[in-house]
């Protein structure tokens, strides 16, 4: 789990939140850059909830790419100013004190796409997972799945009709149990998508 030297409780009114870039502290550059281990370098109580907010998704954005090999984040609080990129976080309070637990990142993206029958279609708005990670001391409990849920709720979406950016091992396998997607169509990009996915979907040949 991650603590912050801040009070996160008035951040998390329900334990999942929805962030977009207008929730974000405008001077993304006056911001310290986040460290995963070290998150000593948070100011105090007296900033502003877009600051602590962006500091939050930095610091997740930051474990996510740790934990996924990746040189750089997928996700800053600078990478999501000027999108329509969503990100979900989640908090609890289990031993007492508050600290945030998972990340969950998606938009939508244009793509070019191959179908079953190996055909290229072009898809426009396709929702996207595109970050995703539960804190190392919270994964396997089921919170992976309440926040994608939500997510999907959120926005109105099904899980075969989401396309996955550069899936792990471990999102494959959670999408098969918790989704019932096995059946993966192979694509020229990073993109994962389902079979199904074209199925009633506003492709374009
Ligand atoms: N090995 C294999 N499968 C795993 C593992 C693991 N270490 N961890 C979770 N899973 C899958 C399994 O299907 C598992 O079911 P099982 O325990 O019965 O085998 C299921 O997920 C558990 O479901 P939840 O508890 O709801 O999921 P969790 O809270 O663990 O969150 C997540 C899943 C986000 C993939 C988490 O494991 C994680 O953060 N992993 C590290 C970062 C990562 O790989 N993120 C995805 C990168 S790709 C992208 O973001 C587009």
């Amino acid at each position: 789990m991650v603590e912050f030297a801040f009070d996160i409780k008035h951040l998390f009114p329900q334990p999942i939140i929805r962030v977009q870039a207008h929730c974000l502290c405008p001077k993304v550059e006056a911001r310290p850059r986040p460290h995963p281990f070290n998150l000593a370098h948070h100011r105090g109580p007296s900033e502003p909830a877009s600051c602590k907010l962006s500091q939050i998704l930095d610091s997740m954005g930051q474990l996510s790419a740790v934990a996924q090999g990746l040189r750089h984040p997928v996700t800053t609080a600078e990478k999501l100013v000027a999108t329509e990129q969503v990100v979900y976080l989640m908090a609890d309070n289990e031993a007492g004190r508050w600290a945030v637990t998972a990340l969950l990142k998606v938009g939508t993206k244009d793509l070019f796409l191959f179908d079953k029958q190996g055909s290229c279609r072009r898809a426009d708005q396709t929702p996207a997972i595109l970050d995703f990670y539960v804190h190392e001391s919270r994964q396997r409990r089921g919170l992976g799945k309440q926040i994608f849920q939500r997510m999907l709720d959120e926005q109105g979406w099904a899980a075969r009709k989401c396309s996955v950016d550069r899936p792990s091992e471990k999102l494959l396998a959670f999408l098969g149990k918790h989704y019932g997607l096995v059946r993966p169509i192979p694509q020229g990009n990073n993109f994962v998508l389902y079979e199904d996915f074209f199925e009633d979907a506003h492709a374009q040949a």
